[in-house]
């Protein structure tokens, strides 16, 4: 039987999503918004170019939470996007409650779920729904190291004007300004960046990789980045799913994992139909701990003013 997986929120990032698991034939999709008819159109359009792309997957959109029942995997974008000049924290209040509705009706509807969160700011999201959920804490997942990984990656392939699969990209903690690009576990053909590049210029890698969602919002202005974002939803997807099995960076719950405990922040992780299956503890520098420490804590800043400080 064809797995089915529900995209909360028909905005970009949703659609986005939606559209790359059909092309890629992953599962059927549920699309969900409260919008009227808007899920519904777009599921119909990516539905009707299904037979282009060969997939035989089913794509619907609705309105009602009750349709989205019995999902293996529930993508949760819903939410506003930053504007120009904002910080994915500014979003807190506004998008923990729509996250506070979505958890609720996820928790009644596809109980069994392993649910990835996309809302920002995206690792106080993640705990937020793992709280609403009661969900095991392995099924609960936020996606942001895969996209800042990505991004570095670009800004490295584009710096050295090398071919993409020579090389690695890592960046942990929060997906926040506080984020924790790590040149030690960055490579180059095999080779660490710090070897390859100069200081200054990673420095500017770095920083450009800790602005880039900013950088799209202030280009496009009305919205924020939704390609990258979507391809590192479905990157997730495909290893909870089991076509690939690789050690991915994604926002999970720590519990003394790299000193943190009780809160969620992005860490080296191998994804299963299970869930979190592994978390991978990389040796970190005092350097490195004490920036990563430091991330972990704008996360728990966030969720102290969401939650109470229990739980
Ligand atoms: C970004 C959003 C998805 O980084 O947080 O573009």
């Amino acid at each position: 039987m064809r797995r089915k997986i529900t995209v909360v929120g028909a905005g970009n990032v949703g659609t986005t999503a939606a559209q790359l698991i059909a092309e890629k034939g992953l599962a059927d999709v549920l699309l969900i918004d409260v919008i009227e008819g808007m899920p519904q159109g777009k599921a119909l359009d990516i539905q009707e170019a299904c037979p282009i792309w060969r997939s035989a997957v089913k794509v619907t959109g609705t309105n009602d939470f009750g349709d989205t029942k019995y999902s293996d995997i529930v993508v949760v974008t819903a939410g506003l996007a930053r504007k120009p000049g904002m910080s994915r924290d500014d979003l807190l209040h506004a998008n923990a409650k729509i996250t506070r509705d979505v958890s609720g009706a996820i928790a009644k509807t596809s109980p069994e779920a392993i649910v990835i969160v996309v809302t920002n700011p995206m690792d106080a999201m993640a705990y937020l729904t793992r709280k609403i959920t009661t969900f095991p804490h392995r099924r609960v997942i936020g996606m942001g190291g895969v996209l800042d990984s990505a991004r570095m990656r670009s800004f490295i392939v584009e710096e050295l004007d090398i071919p993409l699969q020579d090389v690695q990209a890592m960046v942990l903690g929060s997906h926040g300004d506080l984020m924790v690009p790590l040149p030690r576990f960055t490579t180059v053909n095999g080779r660490c960046i710090t070897e390859v590049l100069p200081e200054s210029k990673i420095k500017i890698i770095i920083e450009r990789t800790r602005n880039a969602g900013a950088e799209i919002v202030s280009l496009l202005k009305t919205g924020s980045a939704y390609f990258a974002p979507a391809a590192s939803v479905v990157e997730m997807i495909e290893n909870i799913l089991g076509y690939k099995n690789d050690i991915i960076p994604c926002s999970v719950y720590l519990n003394g994992e790299y000193g943190v405990k009780g809160v969620y922040s992005g860490v080296p992780v191998r994804l299963s139909l299970q869930g979190v299956e592994e978390i991978v503890e990389l040796e970190l520098t005092e350097d490195e701990k004490q920036t990563f420490t430091a991330s972990a804590k704008a996360v728990r800043e966030l969720i102290e003013k969401i939650v109470l400080k229990k739980g």
